[in-house]
């Protein structure tokens, strides 16, 4: 089965690339850019990454944000995600990225995205690997704030293809971007909400019926609510579900109780995805790995949610038909 989830064709639609820093690369930035880190070693960062929910591991992912600097520094830390999941079969890619998290830093917003945008176009050269960017907007901070972004963001709108919403969920409902979604989605992006990750349910409903969003990233907590699953399932409206994410920050005790292989089987479209990888001990493949050993997947639910990761992406139907092709003819 590992051969299998290896070599079948996938996207990756939930990815922030601030949490593809991988230890080794914080302390090679680190030392480049003469920053100092709360930390004396690779080992003693991996042993910090212990977390008890979202907060705590925002905290410590927003600290290790700061050794990028240059644009050299995003366009590398965004080629090592491309080497990782051209090793994994992931044919394309739709990354968030957070700018306040450097523009509040006194990082231009150029430096970010030329970066991150350099190494985008050499996936494509190099690995045939498409991709869009999802720049996001951090709860925490304000609508004004939020707004300030997009207005920043604009004259990039032919390279970021939609706005996402991210960081701490509770207390950060989304009305409170509801005119900034309008916004966004007045100036032709299209939207998407971390929603329902730890928060609960009726953050995935006003982030559907309030700001019209595409796709709700995680959204696992919809199991409360029986007519949201229906909902859910008519609709289409496709989670970006983050199971090593969702193990390592406490929102499931164990991956045996993760819930999207019942999600699947109740026919809603749920995704395999990664998150933040450096962070949560696994790239896209792990993922799915660590599923089916905790709940058994069997070829079918592997080929569905793979088929899934392109039927909710942002692909053409085209594009989408060849990858669902691909996926059939695989032993
Ligand atoms: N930013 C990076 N990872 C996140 C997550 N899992 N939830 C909310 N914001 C995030
Ligand atoms: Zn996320």
């Amino acid at each position: 089965m590992i051969h299998y989830i290896n070599k079948i064709p996938k996207a990756e639609l939930h990815l922030h690339i601030e949490g593809t820093l991988e230890p080794e690369t914080m302390f090679r930035l680190a030392k480049r850019n003469n920053i100092d880190l709360p930390y004396l070693s690779v080992d003693e960062v991996k042993r910090a990454y212990e977390f008890d929910n979202l907060q705590s591991f925002l905290d410590i992912y927003y600290k290790g944000a700061q050794v990028l600097i240059n644009e050299i520094d995003f366009y590398e830390l965004t080629w090592e995600y491309i080497e990782k999941i051209h090793r994994d079969n992931v044919k394309h890619t739709e990354i968030f990225f957070d700018p306040q998290s450097h523009t509040n830093r006194g990082i231009a917003f150029e430096t970010v995205i030329n970066g991150i945008k350099k190494a985008l176009t050499e996936a494509k050269d190099k690995y045939g690997i498409s991709s869009l960017i999802i720049m996001c907007f951090l709860k925490h901070l304000s609508e004004e704030e939020a707004i300030e972004t997009l207005k920043q963001a604009l004259p990039y709108k032919k390279w970021i293809y939609g706005v996402g919403l991210d960081s701490s969920e509770i207390g950060n409902p989304p009305e409170k971007f509801k005119r900034v979604c309008d916004m966004a989605m007045d100036n032709g992006f299209i939207t998407v909400a971390h929603a329902g990750e730890e928060g609960p349910s009726q953050y995935i409903w006003d982030s559907i019926k309030l700001l019209h969003i595409s796709r709700i990233d995680h959204g696992v907590r919809c199991s409360d609510d029986e007519v949201l699953l229906e909902y859910l399932k008519r609709s289409r409206i496709p989670l970006t579900v983050c199971p090593l994410s969702n193990l390592k920050l406490r929102v499931f005790d164990k991956m045996k109780d993760h819930n999207i292989l019942e999600l699947l089987h109740m026919g809603l479209c749920v995704t395999v995805n990664s998150d933040d990888p450096a962070y949560f001990g696994g790239y896209i493949n792990q993922n799915f790995i660590e599923l089916w050993k905790s709940l058994d997947l069997t070829k079918k639910d592997i080929s569905q949610l793979a088929k899934n990761s392109f039927s909710a992406s942002f692909l053409s139907l085209d594009e989408k038909q060849k990858y669902y092709n691909e996926i059939d003819s695989l032993e």
